[in-house]
């Protein structure tokens, strides 16, 4: 029989795998009518529009939406870009954070909006033109709230 020791053991060794086990899912929603979402890190396209997960933190991914003619640079280049750090917050400082860039060479290409679920539901930020302020335009940062929730989702829309 199972003494209440090893059991005790078993347990906790079950949390400590079950906390390890980070997981983040990113969806996409087009209601444009055209173009390709496209979820991009360093130089390699993970979807072009279907859900993805990742088991662990995704860091400095880009999403934006591609248009039929191609218009937007792999990096996003001449389009919206979403930036995208989803981190579950092992130590203070650490979160999951998003922002709209708007800076140079991104430029406003479509309405382009982001909203956190399964934890921080209904933060998020959406623009629709040039000046919106919610976007990071000349290298201006502004404060869109990060999200310290483990395994926190994605959603992207364009043209909401
Ligand atoms: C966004 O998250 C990344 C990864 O945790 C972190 O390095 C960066 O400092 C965060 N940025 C802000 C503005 O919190």
């Amino acid at each position: 029989m199972l003494s209440f020791g090893s059991l005790a053991s078993f347990i906790l060794v079950g949390c400590a795998i079950s906390a390890r086990a980070e997981t983040h899912t990113i969806e996409f929603v087009n209601n444009c009518g055209f173009g390709t979402p496209i979820l991009e890190q360093n130089g390699n396209v993970l979807s072009t529009g279907a859900p993805f997960t990742i088991n662990g933190p995704l860091i400095d991914a880009i999403a934006y939406l591609q248009t039929v003619a191609g218009n937007c640079g792999l990096e996003g280049q001449g389009c919206t870009i979403i930036v995208i750090n989803l981190i579950n917050p092992t130590s203070p400082g650490t979160n999951s954070n998003v922002s709209i860039s708007l800076t140079p060479p991104a430029a406003f290409s479509v309405t382009t909006g982001y909203g956190f679920f399964n934890g921080c539901d209904g933060e998020g930020a959406d623009c629709t033109n040039a000046n919106c302020p919610a976007a990071e335009t000349n290298g201006i940062v502004p404060v869109n709230p990060p999200c310290a929730t483990d395994n926190v989702n994605l959603a992207i829309t364009f043209c909401d």
